[in-house]
């Protein structure tokens, strides 16, 4: 009998119910989990206003077959006087989003290894935006002997092609508008990629110049290799371009996988660079 883990923080959209489509078809049972994991959270970030909407979620979960929902409250997960934490090391867990959010690997580090032990999956599901999140529970899964499969699951993009986030409902509609510029950059390298180019300068190149055209704040582009995350001068298939930007006080992120995803569908966007001359 195997069982598929789908975590979420809740606020269900198109790309966690990909999530589930994908372990019902792949699993005997099919358990998801749901909450908003304080340890995970910086001290000014968002824990208290991250969206919350249970009750629509377990209807959109019952409706797609799912065995169990898991939501516990902050007390149970965290008795107190626990003095357990999982620590990320190497590049994954001194980089990019362990640079930009502090203690935030460590907390998915630590939720994610107590889910495994509660659910005792054979396989669980993550979205492949969050790729240093797969990266390290992929690393974790097998440090812990856990035995548990990590299946990194493709990005579900809006008709707009900005990736799925539940952060997406903090936009506005102007930011929103701006917030395109992160798949029209992607979309810029992928092409780039496609008609043969390599290096790591000329595929980030376009990404930053989109996400400065629409003034967002930068807070990384970057290409690495996929497992270790360390920085690439000259791209391969499976090599992954990184972004985090602000737009307001809204942070999001985003990842292409070179040669994997398909270029994002972007309207409007700068797509002349599709045509290899680059
Ligand atoms: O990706 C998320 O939603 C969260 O980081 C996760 C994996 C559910 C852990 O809280």
């Amino acid at each position: 009998m195997s069982v598929g883990l789908v975590p979420t923080m809740g606020a269900l959209h198109e790309g966690h119910l990909s999530l589930v489509r994908r372990a019902r078809a792949e699993c005997d049972r099919v358990v998801v989990s749901i909450f908003v994991n304080p340890t995970q959270f910086g001290p000014t970030e968002d824990y208290a206003t991250y969206p919350r909407t249970l009750d629509a979620d377990l209807s959109a979960l019952e409706q797609l077959g799912v065995d169990a929902a898991f939501s516990p409250s902050a007390e149970a997960m965290y008795p107190p006087g626990g003095i357990t934490s999982v620590h990320i090391q190497g590049t994954l867990g001194g980089s990019l989003e362990a640079v930009s959010r502090p203690g935030h690997l460590d907390g998915v580090a630590l939720v994610v290894t107590k889910l495994f032990v509660a659910a005792r999956p054979d396989r669980a599901y993550f979205g492949a935006k969050d790729a240093q999140q797969c990266a390290m529970v992929t690393r974790l899964a097998a440090d812990l002997d856990t035995g548990v499969a990590v299946i990194e699951c493709p990005t579900v993009r809006d008709s707009d092609g900005v990736a799925l986030s539940s952060r997406n409902a903090y936009l506005d509609a102007g930011q929103r508008a701006r917030a395109g510029a992160i798949p029209a950059g992607l979309a810029a390298a992928a092409c780039r990629f496609g008609a043969g180019q390599r290096a790591a300068l000329e595929l980030l190149s376009p990404v930053r110049a989109a996400l400065e055209t629409a003034g967002l704040d930068i807070d990384y582009v970057a290409l690495v290799e996929p497992d270790g995350f360390t920085d690439v001068e000259i791209a391969g298939p499976g090599c992954k371009i990184l972004v985090a930007a602000t737009i307001g006080s809204t942070r999001l992120i985003d990842t292409l996988r070179l040669g994997v995803d398909e270029a994002p569908l972007v309207c409007g966007a700068p797509q002349q660079e599709c045509n290899g001359s680059s």
